[in-house]
């Protein structure tokens, strides 16, 4: 994949806003305020300045708790949130979405705000507008879209452009256990000059280990959805054969998994989490961990990789 130039998206005081971010969904939820704020001080030890909310997250408290902490260094920091998960992507729900957001971040703009997911029943033309004019407003930065499928997001974007706008960074799901973004999505943020911003990278916490090493606890053995998302055996099997890896290499599969998506040719830059800096810890030292070409693709053979979008497999 040839790379593409794409002007670096900055904080409010010009600094770049860097190669990885830290999502705030578990602050208010499974976090409680000592917990948010231990990861908090971690993300910005370790050079962290991208933050990552929704307005569905953890009833609001997720947006609260950030918004206490950015507080005493707003300017160096990047702050995006999301709307329209529920109540659809039309400018009356995201707007009173998007004023709740602000309060709760106690902030005036935000630098990148996403729409959450696609909504078929409206027309994008009208989502268009309502971040057209949340721009010229100066209340948002930047605009994001997040689980768009390809086609999706090229409607945007040509939609957008009548509007004089262009779409900035795109937020889909991507690791080691979903790798469907590599087929069109991430080609098409390079070629578009959209920033690719996956979420877990972890697999929801498969990709740490701690089921395959036995009684791990967590989101897979507590919530439906997730036990769903990741409860294909080749999944399991995957994450084992990371845990073996790791461990041959002395390091901690989440670091190689969170390393691995970071490296993909379209320079996604992921979104970590946790619960707890213990927790935190092994993927933050991805931020520094260096990942040769060999080890990069010793790691893609763990999983099957998707079939090309012409299905042509003779050609890929
Ligand atoms: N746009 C969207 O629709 C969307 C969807 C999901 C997430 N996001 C964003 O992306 C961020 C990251 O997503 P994610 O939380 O799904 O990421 P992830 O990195 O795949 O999973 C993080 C989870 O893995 C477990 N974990 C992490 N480190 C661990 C360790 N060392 N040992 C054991 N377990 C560990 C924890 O959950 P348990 O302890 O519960 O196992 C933690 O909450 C979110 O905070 C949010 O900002 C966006």
């Amino acid at each position: 994949m040839t790379q593409t130039t794409r002007p670096p998206l900055s904080t409010l005081d010009g600094q770049p806003i860097g190669r990885f971010a830290f999502g705030c969904m578990q602050f208010g939820g499974r976090a409680d305020d000592a917990a948010s704020a231990a990861m908090f001080a971690d993300c910005r030890a370790a050079g962290l300045r991208h933050f990552d909310t929704a307005y569905v997250y953890a009833e609001g408290a997720s947006e609260k708790i950030l918004g206490r902490l950015i507080a005493p260094e707003r300017e160096r920091l990047y702050v995006a949130t999301k709307v329209g998960y529920a109540g659809g992507a039309g400018s009356a729900n995201m707007r009173a979405q998007f004023d709740i957001c602000r309060q709760r971040l106690d902030l005036d703009s935000i630098d990148l705000l996403y729409l959450h997911r696609f909504d078929p029943e409206t027309p994008l033309e009208d989502t268009l507008t309502c971040f057209a004019e949340l721009k010229q407003a100066g209340l948002i930065r930047h605009i994001g879209l997040s689980n768009f499928a390809a086609w999706q997001v090229m409607k945007a974007v040509a939609l957008a452009a009548r509007l004089g706008l262009q779409i900035d960074v795109l937020q889909p799901m991507y690791s080691l256990v979903k790798r469907q973004a590599e087929v069109e999505i991430l080609p098409m943020c390079n070629d578009q000059n959209i920033l690719p911003v996956p979420y877990s990278p972890l697999g929801g916490g498969l990709l740490t280990g701690k089921y395959a090493r036995g009684g791990g606890s967590g989101r897979l053995a507590e919530d439906d959805r997730y036990a769903a998302r990741y409860g294909q055996e080749w999944m399991h099997h995957c994450a084992s054969d990371l845990l073996d890896l790791a461990e041959e290499l002395g390091t901690e599969p989440a670091t190689l998994a969170v390393a691995w998506a970071a490296a993909h040719p379209a320079q996604p830059v992921p979104i970590l989490s946790a619960r707890s800096s213990e927790q935190l810890a092994p993927s933050l030292a991805a931020t520094t961990f260096e990942m040769t070409p060999a080890l990069y693709d010793r790691i893609a053979a763990l999983s099957p990789r998707p079939a090309p979008a012409t299905d042509r497999l003779e050609e890929a």
